[in-house]
């Protein structure tokens, strides 16, 4: 798969027609001014500190499709949902692909998490990726829900894994969803 050239339109659930396509150096003020729209409350469960200027900067500075594969929604210019695929590409977890997804405030509930989590799955497949894996706070209902509907089971809850950013435990939801069985290249997999 060609990430240089990857793009694709899809429509929400009002008729509004967005485009999703992979990050690029030049997104990178863009990228900043979305995360920092972000509310406190929600920041507080984000695992990276995405209102950091530099670390919006190294992300695109450092682009590798190949480790993380950023793919942003853009509706009339703007970044309105940003995803990632996480790979290492050695060692015991090279088949696996983890997902990260954050959704604009003002986008939510029109589908645009669904058709997101949907089009990972497509690419995960034409990655050979054989499981997708997320980590979601307990707490976050609507995430669970939104991966539980595109075919991701809860594989296991952690309590107390992580801190939020006031320093308090956290349990962690782990959902994974198969992708692909294992060296099976004639697989058809239904979307
Ligand atoms: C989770 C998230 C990605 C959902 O995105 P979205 O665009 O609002 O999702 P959709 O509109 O496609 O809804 C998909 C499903 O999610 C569930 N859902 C969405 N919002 C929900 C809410 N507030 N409460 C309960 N379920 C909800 C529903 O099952 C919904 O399906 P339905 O519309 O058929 O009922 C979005 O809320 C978000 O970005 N949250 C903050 C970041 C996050 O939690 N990321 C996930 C972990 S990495």
């Amino acid at each position: 798969m060609d990430f240089n050239m990857y793009q694709k339109e899809v429509q929400l659930k009002d008729g509004a027609k967005v485009l999703l396509r992979p990050m690029v150096a030049e997104d990178q003020d863009d990228l900043y001014e979305f995360f920092k729209a972000i509310p406190r409350e929600e920041v507080r469960y984000l695992r990276d500190d995405v209102q950091s200027r530099l670390l919006v900067e190294k992300w695109a500075k450092n682009l590798d499709y190949n480790k993380t594969l950023p793919i942003l929604a853009v509706k009339d210019g703007d970044i309105i949902a940003d995803a990632t695929i996480n790979r290492r590409r050695s060692g015991w977890k090279w088949h696996l692909g983890t997902v990260r997804l954050f959704v604009h405030k003002d986008y939510r509930n029109v589908g645009l998490g669904h058709l997101m989590i949907e089009e990972l799955g497509r690419i995960a497949y034409e990655l050979k990726i054989e499981k997708l894996i997320v980590e979601i706070p307990g707490l976050n209902t609507a995430a669970v829900n939104a991966f539980s509907k595109e075919g991701f089971y809860r594989a296991a809850v952690i309590p107390n894994m992580v801190k939020d950013r006031e320093n308090r435990p956290v349990d962690v939801v782990v959902m994974m969803k198969d992708i692909k069985p294992a060296h099976d290249d004639e697989y058809d997999y239904d979307f």
